[in-house]
């Protein structure tokens, strides 16, 4: 498959040179409710049917539930003699369910086990040839309801969001009026923000003002709106062909930017920003992982290698003894203390009785003493 301008070779030079050497690998995944348009977009994106999407109105006809597991679709796009092994990882949509942990459960399984994987093949003596399905962008596709994200929304996103280059898009964008549109966003962007979530952030201090330009209106547009359309373009003027969906008011087109921000996306994915998507997977998502993992299985040798050795465990029966002597003299003390309260409570008792007795003989004497007078 061949696709203009793929972008690796308009890449600055020094980056180039690390890449050109072998190529690249450059992994999708597209992530979010079912039936939000995944399928069509991975489609649209690429131009080529690489997905058979599933009309919805055909599933819930016939029961069927498009993507049920994680595929893996493979291809590969060059450019001027350089070559880029395409993977994208298609995931069940989910949000049907009661529980939906199930559902969004492997996804996050999926992406751990990809870094999982690097590092034990790392560890190996003979380091070729490695297979790497280390997801560098994941796409997460929100229902354009117009509303904001949805609980369901918030908790998939954090936990991706920690693993991966996450990148939020809003489905179907044709199905909200521009104003609409930008109201969701900025309420979108807030709840993103309130919330903690990491989402990806094209780098800003680029060398050129016109890329650094081109960065920030990227970030200004996100989370990007998107439409995904069929195979089939429209003929808006005699030979004249747009890539969009037909509605009796009009096409929604997916590359003109007044409709949605596809080419935004595109660009970003495809051509500005793919090299540091990988780089910032190896880099940050990558090194993280590894350093957590090496982290607790130091934590958990260091803890079995002190449950076996003899002098730690003389120490731990020495400890154990000494807090034993502590708690024993500790309830002692409180025994004690519990003894005391009893007696004076005993004296205290006596006191009242004491000081009763007293008052019973004055009240008896002067008693005595109105008798007498009368
Ligand atoms: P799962 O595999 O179940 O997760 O579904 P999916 O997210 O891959 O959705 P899919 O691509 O199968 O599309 C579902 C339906 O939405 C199809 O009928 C598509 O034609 C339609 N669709 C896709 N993109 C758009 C869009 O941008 N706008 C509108 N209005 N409909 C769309």
């Amino acid at each position: 498959m061949t696709v203009d301008q793929v972008g690796i070779a308009n890449l600055p030079n020094q980056r180039f040179k690390i890449v050109s050497k072998e190529g690249a690998t450059f992994t999708l995944m597209v992530a979010g409710e079912s039936g939000l348009g995944k399928s069509t977009f991975v489609n649209t994106l690429f131009q080529s049917t690489l997905k058979t999407p599933v009309d919805n109105k055909a599933r819930y006809k016939r029961g069927i539930h498009a993507t049920v597991e994680i595929e893996v679709t493979r291809a590969e796009l060059e450019e001027r003699n350089f070559k880029i092994r395409l993977n994208i990882i298609d995931t069940p949509g989910f949000g049907d369910n009661v529980n939906n942990k199930d559902s969004w459960q492997p996804i996050v399984d999926f992406i751990d086990d990809q870094h999982d994987s690097m590092m034990k093949q790392e560890q190996q003596p003979a380091r070729g040839d490695k297979k790497d399905l280390r997801v560098h962008a994941c796409l997460y596709f929100i229902r354009p309801t117009g509303h904001s994200l949805k609980p369901l929304d918030i908790e998939v996103m954090k936990k991706l969001g920690t693993r991966c280059n996450l990148i939020p898009i809003i489905a179907k964008a044709d199905t909200l009026a521009q104003k609409e549109m930008n109201e969701f966003k900025s309420r979108i962007r807030q709840v993103i923000e309130a919330q903690d979530i990491r989402i990806y952030t094209p780098p800003i201090e680029l060398d050129d003002q016109a890329s650094s330009d081109h960065a920030k209106s990227l970030i200004e547009s996100m989370p990007f709106s998107v439409i995904g359309s069929g195979e089939d373009e429209i003929e808006v003027a005699p030979g004249q062909f747009v890539k969009g969906r037909q509605y009796p008011w009009g096409i929604a087109e997916v590359e003109n930017e007044d409709h949605c921000d596809f080419k935004k996306l595109r660009s970003l994915l495809l051509r500005t920003n793919m090299l540091d998507l990988i780089l910032s997977t190896q880099e940050l998502h990558y090194e993280s992982y590894r350093t957590l993992k090496l982290e607790s299985a130091e934590t958990g040798s260091k803890r079995s290698r002190r449950l076996h050795n003899p002098k730690f465990k003389e120490e731990e029966e020495a400890l154990k003894k000494y807090f034993t002597e502590q708690v024993k003299a500790e309830e002692l003390r409180f025994k004690q203390w519990e003894q005391n309260i009893v007696t004076e409570r005993h004296r205290l008792n006596k006191d009242l009785e004491e000081v009763q007795a007293t008052i019973k003989d004055l009240e008896e004497q002067v008693k005595r003493i109105q008798l007498g007078k009368k």
